[in-house]
């Protein structure tokens, strides 16, 4: 770890939904200028922790620090100011079917320019969203399709061109590549990359994906049982050493890993 303040720094993280723990003890700490990729199965929580960074889910205890200010706790008007620093791609996308593919780009700068305090000028809003098109590889043609319209893979660019509006300089990535063949996986790792690099952003990406993971990653992380059991560099993923890493980055089905919830396996 670097002597200089993480940008995001997470202690003590937990959250229960109802008699079940989700976030039991989250430490993270993601160095400005880095990525970090977490790695989990499906429903160990991975979702759930970037919605309580983004404010989005109420953690019960622990603290999420940006730059130092501790998010949970900061009054209102700090908490939106911090939160709005993040550009987010949804797990699906998540775009507005009910408005168009520019719009929902558009409605992203509006959020951000707001949150920058930026006037906001209608005409140069439709231009910056037809150059945001371009930047993930779309043209002006698909602007007014509605986003129903779209390939799983264009609707991925259409999420990534809405969560960098407006350069934020913290970005969240949630499953980028699930449901996209190989290559358009490797094109939207590719793009997020760039995106990344070119804002200069703080990154953290949630993936089931191994090659998206080392594509995108610097770092990485495993969450398991409500922790994260294993932190390292996204480059030993498939060497970590770790039992319960090892088994999940190999996808094998014999391991230390609970597959069957009635089957009473110890670690
Ligand atoms: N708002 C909520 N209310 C109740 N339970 C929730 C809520 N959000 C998430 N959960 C539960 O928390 C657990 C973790 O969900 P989460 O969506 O974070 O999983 P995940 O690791 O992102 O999985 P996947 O890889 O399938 O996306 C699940 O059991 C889910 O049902
Ligand atoms: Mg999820």
């Amino acid at each position: 770890m670097t002597a200089s303040l993480p940008r995001i720094r997470i202690r003590g993280l937990k959250k229960t939904f109802g008699s079940k723990v989700v976030l039991d003890g989250i430490d993270l700490d993601v160095e400005t200028g880095t990525s970090t990729v977490i790695i989990g199965g499906s429903g160990t929580g991975k979702s759930v922790l970037l919605r309580c960074i983004l404010g989005l889910i109420e953690p019960d205890e622990g603290t999420i620090e940006i730059d130092g200010e501790d998010v949970l706790r900061a009054p209102a008007h700090r908490q939106r100011h911090l939160r709005e620093r993040i550009g987010m791609l949804f797990q699906n996308a998540a775009l507005f079917d009910s408005m168009s593919v520019l719009d929902n780009i558009i409605f992203g700068l509006h959020a951000k320019l707001r949150a920058k305090a930026q006037p906001i000028v209608h005409s140069e809003m439709k231009q910056e969203a037809i150059n945001l098109l371009s930047q993930v590889g779309l043209d002006a043609s698909v602007s007014e399709l509605s986003p129903s319209e779209l390939s799983g893979g264009m609707q991925k660019r259409v999420g990534l061109a809405r969560a960098i509006a407006g350069q934020p300089d913290i970005l969240f990535f949630d499953e980028p590549t699930t449901g996209l063949d190989p290559i358009m996986g490797a094109v939207i790792d590719g793009l997020i990359v760039d995106c990344v690099n070119r804002l200069g952003s703080t990154a953290i990406a949630i993936t089931h994906d191994m090659a998206s993971a080392q594509r995108i990653g610097y770092h990485a992380a495993m969450l398991y049982q409500g922790k994260l059991i294993w932190q390292g560099n996204a480059s030993d993923l498939m060497k970590s050493g770790n039992p319960i890493v090892d088994q999940f980055t190999h996808g094998r089905r014999e391991g230390p890993i609970r597959t069957e919830p009635n089957k009473t396996q110890t670690l």
